[in-house]
């Protein structure tokens, strides 16, 4: 139970209930949602390149009335100019709502913890919600519902696995996942998945994850921020490519899913990609509406 007047943050998927991570999706399909924003802010900060989440960040905003100001880390130096907890607590007099793109997650609560202003994760090295969210919106919109079906993981237990593993879970899909020893997601995330009410198994190699699975998820083998560990990382994630062969394991009619951008020939063949059981850029149309979504959720019933 959410106290009147008490600030609400996403810092992950977690921090909505099943519930209202459904209200969030079912938000995002509302033809002529409520101007929300009408006259006022949203900071949007990344301290790492972004294309998809950045682009859909703005339009997202700009659809429900508001202004967004785009904001490079570097321009505001959080925690190196200025503390994370100020930087919020300024913002917080001109915007509605925060959303940032981090390095450390934890400049993220501490942000949150200024109860300031609304924060949302637009990622962090720990999660990628609104990620799982248009992820959620996409196999929605493909399958016409969510629960009962199979999702296998098949990569680096990185940050939009940790958000789409703990998503799924919400939303009564089972999880398989495959990654190789030593980037395996943390047991943590699977104990809280699996809270959820989830089904999480982990399986020893990819095939034995993505059989009779009904999509089949993966991401780049070498995250930002991660580019000096590239090489052994490529080489630890030998035999993790999704390609045709792998997909043939999966379940009549599986989809791909990848939140891109996405390396040909790495962590997915092109055949996979650009093939018919591809829906990426569904999800990657799908961060708009679902970003669109959570900040009539936030802003509106679920900030209250
Ligand atoms: N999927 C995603 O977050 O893309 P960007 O890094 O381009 O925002
Ligand atoms: N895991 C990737 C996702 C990019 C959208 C990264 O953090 O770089």
């Amino acid at each position: 139970m959410v106290a009147a007047g008490q600030v609400r943050h996403v810092l992950d998927v977690d921090d909505l209930s099943p519930s209202e991570l459904a209200r969030a999706l079912d938000l995002a399909e509302t033809p002529d949602p409520p101007a929300v924003l009408a006259g006022r802010g949203a900071a949007l900060i990344f301290e790492k390149p972004s294309n998809r989440t950045r682009n859909a960040a703005e339009m997202a905003v700009v659809a429900l009335g508001g202004h967004p100001i785009s904001i490079r880390g570097e321009e505001i130096g959080l925690g190196v100019r200025e503390s994370p907890q100020d930087v919020a607590r300024v913002l917080a007099c001109y915007h509605a709502v925060v959303g940032a793109r981090v390095d450390d997650h934890r400049v993220l609560e501490e942000m949150a913890a200024t109860r300031a202003v609304p924060v949302l994760n637009l990622l962090s090295d720990r999660a990628h919600p609104t990620q799982a969210l248009a992820d959620l919106l996409t196999l929605r919109q493909h399958w016409g519902g969510l629960a009962g079906h199979s999702l296998a993981w098949v990569g680096d237990g990185n940050n939009v696995a940790r958000s789409l593993v703990l998503a799924a879970s919400m939303a009564g899909i089972e999880v398989r996942l495959a990654s190789p020893p030593g980037y395996r997601l943390d047991p943590v995330v699977l104990d809280a998945a699996r809270a959820l009410g989830g089904t999480v198994v982990e399986a020893d190699r990819p095939a034995d994850a993505v059989a009779g699975a009904d999509a089949v998820a993966t991401d780049v083998w070498v995250s930002m921020g991660q580019e000096d560990h590239a090489s052994a990382r490529i080489d630890a994630f030998a035999g993790y490519r999704v390609d045709a062969a792998m997909m043939r394991g999966a379940s009549e009619g599986a989809v791909f899913l990848h939140c891109l951008p996405a390396h040909r020939g790495l962590e997915v063949d092109a055949e996979v990609i650009d093939g018919p059981s591809s829906l990426v850029w569904e999800q990657a149309a799908n961060r708009m509406h679902a970003l669109r979504g959570l900040l009539v959720w936030l802003l509106g019933d679920g900030g209250r």
